[in-house]
């Protein structure tokens, strides 16, 4: 731990505090988290959480949203509140009630990475950990899915049901990095790295792993795994957190470049000043928080 690891976590105590941080945080961040995890988890842990006063949360906006919606009497501060993920602002809640309106019978399963107005609008949320099994639990064969194309085409193959891209081109500008020339290149000098990618990449990138995995996905994978050798198809920092945990295996980037600046956005310092001033906080409006929270309660039932 560095000195300034040290006063966070000195400052933490004394305000009795938490940090929950997503896998895509960088290393100094994710060595003073209380909690590392996928969207998934950290929607769980944000539901849970009881004893703490105070809670700095380094993930992007939406990630900060659905903890205060989970858990609305904490105080949830963002250390940098430019911490967006551009996907998320590319489905504004107007544009889910117009397919809403196209699609009258259709259910709505919007990804979590969606901002709280467009949550207030699905009737169940996703993640990249459950998605397959939460269109499988809806009543109606047709779905409205959002924002992510990617996903919603991995979800599509996995099932019987219409699903319905909103809007037809959404997508994470650093998944969208990756190409199959990379696994290629990849696989021709990591001949017996298993190759492992985020759902959120291309269709064709997909095919051409061995596994299509959330980041907790892939923690689970490793784990379990015989396998000595990884290539990981998703931002830089999971590759940090998995050789973290793995200090046995030999585990690679496919791509150096997909780094999510959003993320980024967090640092030592600013996570220092969130503690002392507890500035930022992260606000759903009572109404919006209200409608959101059933969608995303009834994705955490769907999990259990
Ligand atoms: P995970 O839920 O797999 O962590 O993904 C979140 C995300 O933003 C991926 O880009
Ligand atoms: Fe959003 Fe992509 Fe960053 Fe995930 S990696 S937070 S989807 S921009």
């Amino acid at each position: 731990m560095n000195q300034e690891q040290e006063e966070i976590l000195k400052l933490k105590e004394e305000k009795n505090a938490i940090i929950l941080a997503h896998n895509y945080q960088t290393q100094e961040i994710q060595e003073i988290a209380d909690f590392l995890g996928d969207s998934l988890e950290l929607c769980i842990k944000a539901s849970q959480i009881e004893e703490a006063d105070l809670v700095i949360f380094c993930g992007v906006d939406f990630m900060a949203e659905t903890a205060a919606i989970l858990n609305p009497s904490k105080k949830i501060v963002i250390p940098d509140t430019q911490a967006e993920c551009p996907m998320a602002h590319m489905l504004p809640a107007e544009e889910v009630r117009k397919y809403k309106k196209r699609y009258p019978q259709a259910e709505v399963v919007l990804y979590v990475n969606t901002l709280a107005e467009a949550k207030a609008e699905a009737d169940i949320l996703c993640t990249s950990a459950n998605a397959v099994q939460v269109v499988e639990s809806l009543e109606s064969d047709q779905v409205l899915f959002g924002p992510d194309m990617n996903l919603a085409s991995f979800v599509e193959k996995r099932t019987d049901k219409e699903i319905i891209p909103i809007p037809e081109l959404g997508y994470c500008y650093v998944h969208k990095m990756f190409n199959t020339a990379d696994v290629t290149f990849s696989r021709e000098n990591y001949a017996d790295a298993e190759v492992l990618v985020h759902p959120e990449c291309d269709a064709e990138v997909q095919e051409m792993a061995d596994h299509i995995l959330s980041t907790g996905g892939m923690i689970r994978h490793l784990a379990l795994s015989e396998n000595k050798s990884f290539l990981i198809g998703t931002e830089v920092d999971m590759v940090t957190r998995l050789r973290r945990e793995n200090p046995d295996k030999l585990i690679y980037p496919l791509l150096d470049e997909a780094i999510c600046e959003n993320m980024k956005l967090h640092t030592l310092e600013k996570v220092k000043t969130s503690l002392i001033e507890e500035k930022f906080q992260v606000k759903v409006p009572e109404e919006i928080a209200n409608k959101a929270r059933v969608a995303v309660e009834r994705m955490l039932e769907v999990s259990k």
